[in-house]
C-alpha cells in the first residue's frame, strides 16, 4: 500500500509542487486507487501530474468533512477528467453546509484574516455532484468498508476532555451561529501487517477521540497516524495530555500535516518517537 500526499500546508523538499492550506492524499493498494480531501483550490491535480499519479483511474473519492481547505479542489477534479469516481461522505455532509469561523481579528491564519465571521464551507452542492452523475455513497453506521483494507470511520465517541470543540468554528442555523460539532468528520482505517494506520483530514472532534474509537471498533493495534492533528489552538497542557496519549500507543509512524500547528510539532517532535512532517510531496509505502 502506497500513500502520497498530494497537497499540504508544508512544501515539498525540492519545493517543485505546490503546498496549499489543505489536505489530499492519494491512497494506492493492489486492488483499489482513492482520493482522500481535494485540498483548497484543485492546485493538488499539478502536483499528481508531477508525481505520475493518474487520478483519472481513482474509484473512490472519500472527503472528511465539509470544509473548504478538504473539498476545495472537487469540482476542478470532476471538470478536469471524466471521470465518475464513487464519493464516500458522512450522512451528515450536506445537512450542514453553512459553516464559518469566527475570529476577533487576534489569530492569523487562513481562514481569520480579518475579524468577524468567514465562511469556510464548501463550493458545491449535491445537486452539483448530481448533474455530474457521480455515484454518492453516505456512511450512515459507524463503519463502511470500502476495501478489503481501507476501512472508513464515523460517529466518533468522546473519551478525552481536555479535546474541546473550537468554539470560534461555527455552523449557521438560521440567524444563528451555532458551535459546529463536526458530526460529518469522517477518517481512514488502512489494514496492514503492523496494525491499523489511520488516515485524520481535520480531526475536528479530537484527533485522540477519533483514534481511541477506531482502536475499540477493530481490537486491533494502531501502528500509525497520519494527517491533520488540529492542535493548531491546543495549549500547552492539551499539547502535553495528547502526547502522553501518543507515547501510550507506541506507534511506529506519525506523519503531522496540515492543522497540527508549529508549538505541537515542536513538542511533538521532541517527546515522541517516529514522527515526522507528512508534508507535500511525502510517499509513504506501507505493507
Ligand atoms: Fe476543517
Ligand atoms: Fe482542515
Amino acid at each position: 500500500m502506497k500513500i502520497t500526499t498530494l497537497i499540504e500546508n508544508s512544501p515539498d523538499e525540492n519545493e517543485s509542487l505546490n503546498n496549499e492550506h489543505g489536505l489530499s492524499m492519494f491512497i494506492e493498494t493492489d486492488t483499489c486507487k482513492v482520493l482522500f480531501d481535494t485540498g483548497k483550490t484543485g492546485a493538488f491535480i499539478d502536483n499528481a501530474r508531477k508525481l505520475n499519479i493518474k487520478l483519472e483511474d481513482i474509484d473512490v473519492l472519500i472527503l472528511s468533512h465539509a470544509h473548504y481547505d478538504h473539498c476545495g479542489g472537487v469540482k476542478r477534479l470532476l471538470e478536469t477528467y471524466n471521470i465518475k469516481p464513487k464519493i464516500i461522505v458522512s450522512e451528515h455532509f450536506f445537512e450542514k453546509l453553512e459553516r464559518y469561523h469566527y475570529s476577533d481579528g487576534s489569530l492569523k491564519s487562513d481562514f481569520s484574516k480579518e475579524s468577524g465571521y468567514t465562511y469556510v464551507g464548501i463550493d458545491f452542492n449535491k445537486e452539483y455532484l448530481e448533474s455530474k452523475n457521480v455515484p454518492i455513497s453516505y456512511v450512515h453506521d459507524d463503519v463502511l468498508k470500502v476495501s478489503d483494507d481501507i476501512f472508513v470511520f464515523a460517529n466518533f465517541n468522546k473519551y478525552y476532555d481536555f479535546e474541546k470543540l473550537n468554539k470560534d468554528m461555527k455552523l449557521k442555523v438560521a440567524d444563528n451561529y451555532e458551535v459546529d460539532i463536526f458530526d460529518d468528520e469522517i477518517s481512514l482505517g488502512l489494514k496492514t501487517e503492523n496494525g491499523t494506520v489511520i488516515l485524520l483530514g481535520c480531526a475536528h472532534p479530537g484527533f485522540l477521540n477519533i483514534v481511541q474509537t477506531i482502536k475499540e471498533r477493530t481490537n486491533e493495534k494502531i501502528s500509525g497516524i497520519i494527517g491533520g492533528t488540529h492542535l493548531i489552538e491546543a495549549n500547552a497542557d492539551r499539547i502535553e495530555k495528547s502526547i502522553t496519549c501518543i507515547n501510550d500507543l507506541k506507534l511506529d509512524l506519525l506523519g503531522l500535516s496540515h492543522c497540527t500547528g508549529e508549538n505541537a510539532v515542536n513538542a511533538i517532535h521532541e517527546k515522541c518517537k517516529n514522527s515526522f512532517i507528512n508534508r507535500t510531496g511525502t510517499i509513504l509505502t506501507l505493507d
